[in-house]
């Protein structure tokens, strides 16, 4: 029997909450397949952790998360931490460190009840953001001059190396070739004089060695405006650190919100293991109360599953999305519902149990 080693990062806020639910499925799909199983090995980082030891991870943390298969994390941030702290010191730094510079955040409209878009069909919205997650604007390369001074000056500089850019578009290229899709560059050139001129350059280039991928170029303003009004328009969609983040938020709103939001932040060459999380935060507004939607979290692990080559068992968890999404008890207050988080894991696990049993 396949053992793979999971390290779970349940983080800050509603972190834990939905990650519970998540560790449920995973643990449920493995039981009922038999062909394998997952080992769960926890990691306390975070911000409490950082309360008491006065940092995020231990000193060896990415040591430590090295040799597991994948990471599987909630959120990282709250209240009492400063958020460039929280967030460079932990989940920027495995991101970071093991080199997942994609990241896959697909924006599917898997019911339309939760849809607010009142001028689409389902159908209409299906599209993969391909983010670059290990440069660009996230750099964190800078500068703070005359600190305090009336001639302060700060600097946050952006950087796009030719590798960086080159392996995220090619990347994008290939997963649009395999699926015969549209692929969609979204950047700024026209204000964004050095890097995004750089960036369709690269995008351009690339692109001559897939001549039978059909390829769009919007700038982002336009896009965002687009990703609402006409949401059909994008399917696979490659973009730069900053505006991945940005349009993955608003493609969240099209398809219900945060609560359905998932990602996974992938080191295609398997050096290093790859981490999957849903695409929100700790949520502090509604953190302590069971209010927490953990479908985000559950579609991350079904990434995870199809990362693992478990693609029937992604897809049938997707399945199961759509299912609970039908059905007003199982619908957590961001959806329109009562149903508290682990109500939520409860029901799906007992669809999966009664569809598996079935076969
Ligand atoms: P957030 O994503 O935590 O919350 C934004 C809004 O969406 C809130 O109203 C929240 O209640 C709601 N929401 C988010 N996830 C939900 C879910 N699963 N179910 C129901 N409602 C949900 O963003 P924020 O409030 O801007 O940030 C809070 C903290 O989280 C900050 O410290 C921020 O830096 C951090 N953050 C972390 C991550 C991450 O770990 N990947 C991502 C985003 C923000
Ligand atoms: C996300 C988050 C992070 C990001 C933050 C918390 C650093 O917003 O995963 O979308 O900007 O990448
Ligand atoms: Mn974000």
């Amino acid at each position: 029997k396949k053992t793979y080693h999971i390290a779970v990062i349940p983080g800050d806020g509603i972190g834990p909450e939905v990650i519970n639910e998540g560790v449920k499925v995973l643990k449920k799909v493995a039981e009922l397949d038999g062909r394998f199983e997952f080992k769960f090995a926890y990691f306390p980082w975070g911000c409490e952790y950082y309360s008491k030891h006065g940092k995020m991870m231990d000193d060896d943390g990415i040591e430590q998360l090295k040799n597991f298969d994948a990471i599987y994390l909630g959120a990282v941030g709250y209240p009492g931490v400063p958020d460039h702290i929280s967030l460079w010191d932990l989940l920027l730094k495995i991101r970071k460190s093991f080199d997942q510079y994609v990241n896959l955040r697909p924006i599917t409209c898997l019911s339309e009840d939760v849809c607010p878009l009142k001028h689409v069909k389902k159908e209409d919205i299906d599209m993969l953001i391909i983010r670059e997650n290990s440069e660009g604007e996230y750099a964190g390369a800078g500068d703070w001059l005359f600190k305090d001074k009336k001639e302060e000056v700060v600097l946050q500089t952006g950087v796009f190396s030719r590798k960086g850019t080159e392996r995220i578009i090619r990347y994008a290229f290939e997963t649009a070739r395999k699926a015969g899709k549209a692929l969609t560059s979204v950047s700024k050139g026209n204000a964004l004089n050095y890097s995004m001129v750089f960036w369709d350059q690269i995008f351009a280039e690339v692109g001559r060695e897939y001549p039978d991928v059909e390829t769009y170029s919007y700038l982002v303003d336009a896009a965002s405006m687009f990703m609402v009004q006409q949401p059909k328009r994008f399917e696979i969609v490659v973009t730069s650190n900053l505006f991945g983040d940005i349009l993955t938020d608003l493609g969240a709103a099209l398809t219900g919100g945060l609560g359905l939001a998932a990602g996974a932040n992938i080191n295609p060459e398997r050096k290093y293991p790859s981490m999957f999380e849903p695409v929100h935060g700790s949520a502090p507004d509604i953190s302590g109360q069971g209010k927490a939607n953990p479908l985000a979290s559950i579609w991350s692990a079904s990434q995870m599953l199809d990362f693992f080559g478990f693609e029937e068992h992604s897809k049938r968890l997707i399945k199961i999305i759509e299912k609970l999404l039908k059905e007003t008890e199982c619908l957590t207050p961001d959806m329109g519902g009562n149903a508290l988080t682990g109500d939520v894991g409860d029901f799906f696990v007992n669809i999966l149990e009664s569809e598996l049993a079935r076969q």
